[in-house]
């Protein structure tokens, strides 16, 4: 319910960032001024198609940003305390204790050469300060938590034993192992064959309600976000178009691009499934131009969209647009 999610405080504030890519004379905005909250407890989806910005977004957060991008300007808030200007080993301190993050290619973030179970227990020596023997114990506990069968078994065999479902439940197992306050996980399921897609899906959900976690779901995939998040961020170009609880997003979206988005997910038309790409392709982030980032692709885009930005108009207390048209009583409300 909306009231209830008002009333949560927020674990993460993250209040007009900006990061650019620098090549010699070039600049490349990536992220473009930036606002969201994640509150505690919470699931929140952040959508948006491939180049709009997620990951950047949230390495951003984690500073763990490639050497050539920097971030402009913005402040990040967790729990309270400011950390865009932390040092570097401060920022890994956070990471892991109390922000953990999971990628997409589960083997790649796994060390081929180690058992799935070395990866837990040097984690849980390093960070939680245990003893071998009880790390040992404590990974088979957290394989267990994950649904690996037979975990006993399992903690020593090598990543290539595992399936790659198997191997995001080891890297679940990873982040979960030091009880981040924030999960955030950068395309968990891309990888994954659909079924077992959903089952990771569950699996975070019941996680994250277990251990009162929250937790941030990247995905390109608006049908991903839908069985687990309570709100979600569409993004665009390096922008928030549009932010809402799910039910405002997928049954009462205001932006243009939302509701394209909603219309490309794939859905079962009688036999045939269909798929809608949206026209177009995403705008140039190196010259970015004066208006919205979307309306060289908007179908409803008048003269204005392109020489001005639109700024964000509110439809309830929890779903805010960027966009001239929504709200007007035109077409766009249909
Ligand atoms: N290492 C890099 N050097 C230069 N530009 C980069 C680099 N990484 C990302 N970018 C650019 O930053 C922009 C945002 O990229 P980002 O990876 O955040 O997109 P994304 O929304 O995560 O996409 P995807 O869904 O494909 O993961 C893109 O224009 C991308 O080309
Ligand atoms: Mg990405």
């Amino acid at each position: 319910m909306s009231s209830n999610i008002e009333e949560k405080s927020n674990l993460l504030e993250v209040k007009k960032l900006r990061t650019s890519f620098y090549d010699g004379k070039s600049k490349l905005e990536a992220v473009r001024g930036i606002d969201f909250t994640v509150k505690k407890g919470e699931v929140l989806g952040i959508v948006g198609e491939s180049g709009s910005g997620k990951s950047v977004m949230v390495k951003s957060i984690l500073g763990i940003i490639p050497t050539n991008a920097k971030i402009d300007a913005g402040e990040i808030i967790l729990d309270g305390k400011h950390i865009e200007n932390l040092s570097k080993k401060d920022k890994r301190a956070i990471r892991g204790r109390e922000i953990a993050m999971i990628f997409q290619d589960p083997m790649t973030a796994l060390n081929p050469l180690k058992k799935a179970g070395d990866h837990l227990v040097e984690l849980l020596i390093r960070v939680r300060g245990m003893k071998k023997k009880e790390a040992k114990n404590e990974a088979i506990e957290l394989l267990r938590m994950v649904g690996i069968p037979s975990p006993e078994t399992r903690v020593n065999q090598y990543p290539h034993e595992f399936s790659g479902g198997m191997r995001q439940r080891v890297l679940i197992a990873m982040a979960l192992a030091c009880n981040p306050k924030l999960l955030i996980a950068d395309e968990p399921t891309t990888a994954l064959d659909v079924t077992i897609q959903a089952q990771i899906l569950e699996l975070l959900k019941k996680l994250q309600t277990e251990n009162d976690m929250s937790v941030v779901l990247i995905t390109h995939d608006l049908g991903v976000v839908a069985t687990i998040c309570s709100r979600i961020l569409v993004m665009y170009a390096g922008m928030v178009m549009e932010e809402g609880m799910a039910h405002e997003i997928f049954y009462s979206p205001k932006h243009p691009y939302t509701k394209a988005l909603i219309n490309s997910i794939p859905r079962v038309d009688g036999e045939k499934t269909r798929l809608k790409p949206i026209k177009g392709s995403a705008p140039s982030l190196t010259k970015v131009a004066k208006g919205c980032p979307f309306a060289e692709r908007c179908e409803l885009a008048i003269d204005k969209c392109f020489t001005e930005m639109p700024v964000y108009k509110s439809f309830s207390s929890t779903q805010k647009c960027m966009c001239f048209l929504a709200g007007e009583g035109d077409k766009l409300d249909g």
